[in-house]
């Protein structure tokens, strides 16, 4: 008999023909939501979930199944499972690291061009039969090349991103509580800093760091005020690491140049004030999605339950 599972929600076909091979599965739910009481009855009887990040997996779900062996996220980050409580259960957690590493920084880079060059807002001007002729000073942005990039949290995807910020000639500077070597920010060219002086001295700011205690609003109202006016800050790593009421605030006392977010603090909610800003450019959470690397991600989520289900070690083991 085939051990049991449930898939929070719809994957590519791909992947849920894979998983069909190997387990007797039950989708959550067809909507974008999960609601949590339908997820309590659903587990019960659950060897396995796969989740989406969006589905809050807490002591409450854990203790709903007691036959429950393996969370395989279907993200590269877990803060939306209590992994504290997970470790005392026994119960195993993956993630899907790698993957999605380049396809997040081409998104970060999309961001930092579209607000720095008013992409979504020339757009809307044509689109509202704004355009009647070529002018001088018509949606003028800001100029990339050479400037200061302050990079927070420089793994996987934070790297990433430095190497295409080659390309513009910049200056790169990080902060992350893990230094690299003295090879390792050569070859990258990359030079540490304290976060206060990156946060001084940055023309763009792209956050990249992961969620956990240390990180919630790292970027708090206070070290929002250390950036430059005419600096630009960039998110897609997670909401809860910028104080949004605070950054609202900041952009709507002209202190800041302008801001690219693909998180936010309450998701699928965002602050109101964001939603009237010209100068913010706001992306609905698709850092990673592109067709092949969300293909790769459910691939490897479900992999990962797999193994771990035939009683194996799966390979991307948080937990
Ligand atoms: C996306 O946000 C992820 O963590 O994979």
């Amino acid at each position: 008999m085939k051990p049991k599972a449930l898939v929070t929600h719809e994957l590519l076909p791909d992947a849920l023909d894979f998983l069909a091979e190997h387990v007797d599965f039950e989708i959550g739910t067809k909507e974008v939501l999960l609601p949590k009481p339908l997820l309590l009855q659903k587990i019960r009887d659950k060897e396995g979930l796969l989740a989406l990040l969006t589905v809050d997996i807490d002591r409450d779900v854990m203790e709903a199944a007691p036959r429950l062996k393996i969370i395989a996220n279907c993200a590269v980050g877990t803060d939306n499972i209590d992994l504290e409580h997970a470790r005392k259960k026994n119960i195993l957690v993956t993630n899907t690291p790698g993957v999605l590493t380049e396809t997040t920084a081409d998104l970060t880079w999309a961001l930092i061009l579209a607000v720095a060059r008013r992409i979504p807002q020339a757009d809307r001007f044509l689109r509202n039969g704004n355009y009647k002729g070529w002018k001088v000073d018509l949606c003028l942005g800001r100029e990339m090349t050479g400037k200061r990039l302050g990079i927070i949290g420089l793994g996987r995807i934070g790297k990433a991103v430095a190497e295409r910020a080659k390309g513009f000639k910049m200056d790169i500077v990080y902060y992350d509580r893990r230094r690299l070597s003295a090879e390792e920010e050569k070859a990258l060219g990359v030079k540490s800093l304290p976060l206060d002086e990156l946060l001084r001295t940055s023309d763009i700011v792209s956050i990249h760091a992961s969620m956990t205690e240390g990180s919630y609003h790292l970027l708090s109202r206070e070290k929002l005020d250390l950036m430059k006016r005419e600096a630009l800050l960039i998110n897609v790593a997670r909401g809860p690491i910028v104080d949004e009421q605070a950054l609202a605030d900041v952009l709507e006392n002209g202190r800041l140049w302008g801001a690219g977010l693909d998180v936010y603090e309450r998701e699928p909610a965002v602050e109101d004030r964001l939603l009237r800003m010209d100068n913010v450019v706001l992306l609905p959470h698709i850092g990673s999605a592109t067709y092949e690397t969300r293909l790769k991600m459910a691939m490897m989520a479900a992999t990962n339950l797999v193994i771990a289900l035939k009683g194996e070690k799966p390979p991307n083991l948080v937990i």
